[in-house]
């Protein structure tokens, strides 16, 4: 090692001269080719990969395209706000940064970028239990703006072990994820040999030398591993996010221990909406994982809707999977979430262009948002609604 050290440092050094100074990330699409070009694949699969066939993941995706927006024209739009509040908090934009494992695989700080950007952008950060840093450190980045995503994991006395840590730390928001009874296949991470602990096969051999950037940058870092399971290795890598053992008496459970505001996150049906409700949660946040989970997934938007049916118009509702930029998340303000999560393209511009990129996604979708409202003729967040779907019972264009 010593011998090859000067070698790797003048590689380095050399490696990051090249990094770009200036974005070349204008939209989702920027992100996802470029990094699809400087991750090994076997990182690039694990974030882009899905369920089975994956064809639920392109049904979230086509889906937003699917649907239409009304232009309302000569009105006054010249002062637009994205400030919206939710559970009791006031933030600069209507979105947040949804809880997803690993970050740190896609670039060595990445956690840690993502609370800066909650900072710099005024909006919640969640940090998976899966996550790569410790929820301490992410709550002190994130200057408090930092959610805690719980998974039920080993048992119920380690999660709520789990939960106890988090509310020394300073967490006011907790969301237990429910769509992971057990890890579905994903095609992509079972071919690649991608799991945790990492395992070094010829094949991530080849992958890592042939993207000699990222492995230099992770070589430097050390190598990125779950920062919040805990000790107990009865269970290892992420078996430890599946819940198959739990039940109701479990959110029940957590509701009486947990005195903060409390979000259940993966609920995909109105039967299972309102019990979440009359137990006692704060909110419900609608998703299907990025179909991640299940490849027969209806399209996470539809269920929007139906859910919002269920649970009455004053209940609050978040979403994620799919959304790609800022008309996608007018799409879901208008479907009937209170507050729109992204997934994807913030881990896809980390591993493009690290802190540089994540910033530059986030500005395009701030801006976009911002612009669609003005074609909208909407001025606030809380004019958004169904009447602003083309084609809505409420548009008057039907
Ligand atoms: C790489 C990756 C890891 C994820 N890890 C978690 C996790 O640990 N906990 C969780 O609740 N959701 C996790 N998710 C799901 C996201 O929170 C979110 O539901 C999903 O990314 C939305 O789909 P989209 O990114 O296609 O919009 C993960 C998603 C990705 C892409």
């Amino acid at each position: 090692m010593a011998i090859v050290a000067p070698f790797v440092s003048g590689l380095q050094r050399r490696v990051l001269r090249e990094m770009p100074t200036r974005s070349r990330i204008h939209s989702f699409e920027d992100a996802r080719r470029l990094a699809r070009r400087r991750l090994p694949r076997l990182v690039f699969d694990f974030v882009e990969g899905a369920a089975g066939r994956e064809i639920g993941a392109a049904r979230n995706e086509a889906r937003f395209d699917e649907i239409l927006l009304k232009s309302r024209v000569l009105v006054d739009v010249n002062r637009r706000s994205l400030t919206t509040s939710i559970l009791g908090n006031e933030f600069a934009v209507p979105f947040g940064i949804a809880p997803m494992g690993m970050c740190n695989l896609a670039c060595p700080g990445a956690d840690r970028f993502l609370a800066e950007a909650a900072r710099e952008f005024d909006m919640p950060v969640c940090l998976s239990s899966a996550g790569s840093s410790a929820l301490e450190d992410m709550q002190r980045w994130a200057g408090g703006r930092a959610w805690f995503q719980l998974y039920f994991g080993q048992s119920a006395e380690a999660s709520l072990a789990r939960v106890d840590r988090a509310a020394a730390a300073g967490y006011k928001t907790l969301i237990l994820t429910v769509d992971v009874p057990q890890i579905s296949r994903r095609i992509r991470d079972i071919r690649n040999g991608f799991g945790l602990p990492f395992r070094m096969t010829a094949r991530s051999f080849w992958d890592f030398a042939t993207h000699p950037g990222w492995s230099l940058r992770m070589l430097g870092a050390g190598v990125p591993a779950p920062r919040n399971f805990g000790a107990s290795r009865s269970e290892s890598g992420f078996d430890r996010c599946a819940s198959r053992s739990t039940d109701w008496s479990f959110l029940r459970k957590l509701r009486e221990r947990w005195q903060g505001v409390l979000i259940v996150k993966g609920v995909k049906s109105p039967e299972d909406a309102v019990p979440v409700q009359e137990i006692g949660a704060d909110a419900i946040y609608v998703s299907n994982h990025g179909a991640r989970q299940l490849d027969g997934d209806p399209p996470a938007i539809d269920l929007l809707p139906l859910i919002r049916k269920a649970v009455g118009p004053e209940y609050p509702l978040l979403f994620d999977s799919g959304v790609r930029n800022g008309e996608d998340v007018v799409k879901a303000l208008a479907m009937g979430a209170d507050f729109v999560m992204l997934g994807r393209p913030l881990l896809f511009a980390l591993g493009a262009e690290g802190k540089m990129g994540l910033n530059a996604m986030l500005e395009c979708i701030s801006e976009d948002t911002s612009l669609t409202m003005a074609q909208l003729g909407i001025t606030e967040i809380s004019g958004m609604g169904e009447h602003v779907l083309f084609g809505s019972a409420t548009d008057g264009s039907g």
